[in-house]
């Protein structure tokens, strides 16, 4: 099946299954649910990103990246990046929304690429120290540059290096991980290794949020061992991001996928 096909597939099998709020029992999730899918106040720093967005989208640099399926460097239009693998607009809104919510002190990012996402965090929650990681070199230049273009580079960090040599000392340099965003290689495997890693640093309180969890076969695979896990007590997917939580607070193991409540009309009666 082709990744189009797959995608569709599985984005209809997800919306079939999906809940909304209304269904909601938890007041936790129902809190998330409202928060990150149906609040509709809109931010400047929304403006600020999305015009650094364009502006990228509009350019017709090429950019040195590492490509690590292949391992090897190759030269990318920098619009054709950033269509490619920046949080869209919608996911943007929903990781500024997560920070704002939560209030991290600390947050941890895998995978900056042009800086998207890691600017949405950090416009959300202006007081937390963010950490981003980035194996290519010039999008870790990139990513620096445009959060300090979006005036969001206090407390904001962009180490370069492969996730295997970076992860472990940026997690042993946080204080705590009360937040963390799993944005980068999308292979099962890779994943689940970064998340173990991040869980043994992770508190009661750790937010883990995952992207791209119903991109691939294996990346489904890798969500429904990360929802098997001995140490998860919640997950609460909105398909475009999906997340994780392993306080001992939540007693009974519970699985919630979620979409706008407008989506199914009919469930608010
Ligand atoms: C999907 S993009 C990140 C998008 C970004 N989080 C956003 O919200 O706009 C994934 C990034 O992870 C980086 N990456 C992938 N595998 C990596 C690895 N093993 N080590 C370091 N960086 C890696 C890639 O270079 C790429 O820039």
């Amino acid at each position: 099946m082709s990744a189009f096909w797959f995608r569709a597939k599985s984005f209809i099998q997800f919306y079939l299954n999906a809940d909304t709020k209304y269904q909601l029992h938890s007041p936790f999730v129902f809190e998330l649910a409202e928060t990150v899918l149906e609040d509709k106040r809109w931010y400047y720093a929304f403006r600020d990103i999305e015009r650094i967005r364009a502006q990228m989208l509009a350019s017709n640099v090429g950019i040195e990246i590492r490509d690590y399926g292949t391992g090897q460097d190759r030269i990318e239009m920098l619009s054709k990046l950033v269509k490619r693998s920046s949080s869209s607009v919608k996911q943007g809104r929903m990781l500024f929304r997560l920070a704002n919510l939560f209030q991290p002190a600390n947050m941890l990012e895998l995978g900056s690429s042009a800086g998207i996402g890691t600017m949405y965090l950090k416009a959300g929650s202006l007081h937390s120290q963010l950490l981003s990681l980035e194996g290519s070199e010039k999008l870790a230049e990139l990513a620096r540059i445009n959060l300090e273009i979006a005036g969001l580079e206090n407390g904001t960090e962009v180490l370069a290096g492969a996730f295997e040599k970076t992860l472990l000392p940026a997690l042993r340099s946080l204080q705590n991980l009360d937040f963390v965003f799993v944005d980068g290689n999308h292979q099962m495997e890779a994943t689940l290794q970064y998340f173990e890693q991040c869980l043994s640093f992770a508190h009661e309180k750790t937010v883990f949020v995952f992207d791209d969890m119903h991109w691939s076969t294996d990346m489904k695979k890798a969500w429904s061992k990360i929802q098997a896990h001995d140490k998860i007590s919640l997950t609460v997917d909105f398909y475009e991001l999906s997340l994780a939580f392993i306080d001992p607070a939540f007693k009974q193991k519970q699985h919630f996928r979620i979409v706008p409540s407008f989506w199914k009309i009919w469930k608010v009666f």
